[in-house]
């Protein structure tokens, strides 16, 4: 329910009632269309009000069926665009709120407003009662929003805590529709209190961490930190969670691997999956698909969280195959015949209980040069909550999404996992494709990810004395599919003249990554001279006193990265692998400056 925007898509055709808002009473036939047509995709539908008073139209398109599907999934994103575009459709169609007030309604009276056929959906919100009937008729899976029929919000706004923003409840505000009666109000604000904040059992985190969102926790490293050390710091290995971290019993726990022959289910304990299998440790990158997103922002407002260079870390793994697993569950040639993908499942579970989810190709789980973990260890210990105690699927080489936290179940199948993040969203789409024109379905989930690289210092804006001379440069290069980066190159002035960085790898002891495996990423550094004084360097942007600084990466396949963002600009914002750019500024000797003067 939490999603309004589509009701805000409404464009009044009639009079508005100037008192207050009246449940939607649609006949059932009427209700049926909608929802059918709502769930074909229709452009424009009309909708009539009982008693004829009012008459809506609506434009239904791909665009709120996406925010509302992040919504029930538990993502943000979709949903602030929703909210952003409604509010600005709604500041064109406002005529301006001439309510009086409002008539108190007990909580029986609320309750009684579950559906449509009970005189409408309404809701309850810090003491106010809002009829949404007119977004329920909207929905295409109405049973998951009406959940929170005839109740209160606050648990799941506590839940997807993206929602309680000030725009949001604007736009909540618009469909009040009377108060709550005082004693409920309190009976109620009583029991949300003894509810606790599902993210209350989150674990601590390093105060280092640049936070870009609280609940659920999301989080990168500085990059000034990040690339300090070849293996990231567990507590500063960044964070990415769509949902509360799970409280799992490691005693209890049990890995279900589903989906084979015989339709047997091979349930393993901790213990069972540490001691049945051989121990295999890999060292592996894992880097969300919205990393750098904050430089799509710069060309255009994207969706999602803002993430900037740090969306990405490298540490040790240790656990069983995946394929190891799969064989001992009864995996066979003849299995490969007919199924195509591994999904896997989250222990994670959003309000209306679908946990997090995604999946690989068959090929990468199967294949003992994939590499494909049920990791118990992380850096040498068992993993933490927020990287998915007490076993989580690494899946090297591949976008950190299919990287299943918390996993409870694996399953071999003929399908792609059908979940939210699977489906829609963590694809890539041309810079021309805007939420009206989307169309999920007509793109592969993220797999392997393509060649990246970025400079973690100095910082953008960093000042540097021009008696220095010389600046060091340094930062991560890595590449999907176990492609291994082979050359970075860095430029002191805006791309015209290269330089090759010294790349540094992990053990200087251990042989070099067999062939397409290269699952860890390349730290390098460079070393270059400032400019000479007055030269213009790096364009117009960057003219004498400043220096741009841009790294660029190379793959064993000789992929290599665009140079600008706006080709690649896509509306999640993902997939950002831009030439990376830093301009610093050059600060003149003051004795040098006088003589010249
Ligand atoms: N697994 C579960 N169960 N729940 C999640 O929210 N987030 C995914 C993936 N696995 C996620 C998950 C995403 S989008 C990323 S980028 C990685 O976990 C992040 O892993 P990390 O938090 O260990 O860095």
């Amino acid at each position: 329910m939490l999603c309004l925007r589509h009701c805000q898509r409404l464009t009044r055709l009639g009079p508005l009632n100037n008192t207050h808002r009246h449940p939607l009473r649609l006949a059932p036939g009427a209700w049926a269309a909608a929802d059918l047509h709502s769930s074909r995709g229709s452009t424009e539908q009309h909708n009539h009000r009982s008693g004829g008073q009012q008459q809506y139209q609506w434009n239904h398109s791909a665009t709120w069926r996406h925010a509302l599907a992040g919504l029930l999934a538990g993502t943000g994103a979709v949903l602030a665009y929703g909210f952003y575009y409604s509010k600005t459709e709604r500041a064109a169609t406002s005529v301006g709120d001439p309510r009086g007030p409002l008539p108190v309604y007990t909580q029986d009276e609320v309750t009684k407003h579950r559906s449509v056929q009970d005189g409408g959906v309404w809701v309850t919100y810090k003491g106010g009662v809002y009829d949404i009937t007119e977004f329920v008729a909207m929905h295409p899976g109405g049973d998951k929003i009406l959940l929170a029929a005839g109740g209160a919000i606050e648990p799941f706004w506590s839940l997807y805590a993206v929602h309680n923003q000030e725009h949001v409840l604007e736009i909540l505000e618009e469909y009040k529709v009377g108060e709550l009666s005082a004693e409920d109000q309190r009976r109620q604000q009583k029991q949300q209190a003894s509810t606790s904040d599902p993210y209350s059992g989150d674990p601590e985190r390093h105060p280092a961490l640049r936070v870009n969102s609280l609940k659920p926790f999301n989080a990168e490293p500085p990059p000034e930190l990040l690339t300090d050390s070849y293996v990231t710091p567990t507590a500063l290995f960044f964070k990415r969670n769509h949902l509360p971290v799970p409280a799992v019993d490691p005693h209890s726990y049990r890995l279900r691997v589903e989906g084979l022959p015989g339709g047997g289910v091979l349930s393993l304990s901790l213990d069972e999956l540490k001691s049945r299998f051989p121990k295999h440790t890999i060292t592996a990158t894992l880097q969300c698909a919205g990393n750098r997103r904050s430089e799509m922002n710069l060309v255009k407002q994207v969706k999602g969280l803002n993430w900037g260079i740090a969306a990405i870390s490298n540490a040790t793994w240790s656990g069983a195959r995946l394929s190891d697993v799969l064989r001992a569950a009864g995996y066979g040639p003849e299995v490969a015949r007919w199924a195509r993908h591994v999904q896997f499942e989250g222990l994670d579970r959003d309000i209306t209980g679908t946990t997090y989810g995604a999946s690989i190709p068959l090929s990468k789980a199967v294949s003992e040069e994939g590499d494909v973990l049920l990791a118990y260890e992380m850096n040498g210990a068992d993993i933490p909550a927020d990287h998915g105690y007490p076993v989580r699927a690494v899946v090297p080489g591949t976008v950190g999404a299919r990287n299943v936290k918390w996993l409870g179940k694996v399953i071999v199948s003929s399908e792609e996992s059908s979940s939210h993040w699977q489906q829609n969203d963590y694809k890539g789409f041309s810079p021309g494709t805007d939420w009206d024109t989307v169309d999920f379905s007509s793109a592969p989930a993220i797999q392997e990810l393509p060649i990246q690289s970025a400079i973690t210092t100095p910082a953008e804006g960093a000042v540097v004395d021009r008696s220095a001379q010389e600046l060091t440069v340094r930062g991560y290069a890595w590449s999907g599919g176990g492609r291994e980066v082979v050359r970075v190159d860095v430029s002191a002035d805006g791309g015209k003249t290269w330089c090759v960085a010294q790349l540094i790898g992990g053990d200087p002891e251990a042989p070099p990554p067999l062939p397409g495996r290269a699952w860890g990423w390349k730290l390098w550094e460079a070393t270059v001279p400032l400019p000479p004084r007055g030269a213009p360097r790096g364009g117009p942007e960057a003219p004498g006193g400043h220096m741009e600084i841009v790294c660029k990466a190379v793959d064993s396949s000789y992929n290599m990265q665009p140079d600008t963002v706006a080709p690649i600009w896509n509306l999640r914002g993902v997939l950002s692998n831009a030439w990376h750019r830093v301009t610093v500024t050059i600060r003149e000797d003051e004795e040098e400056e006088d003589e010249e003067e």
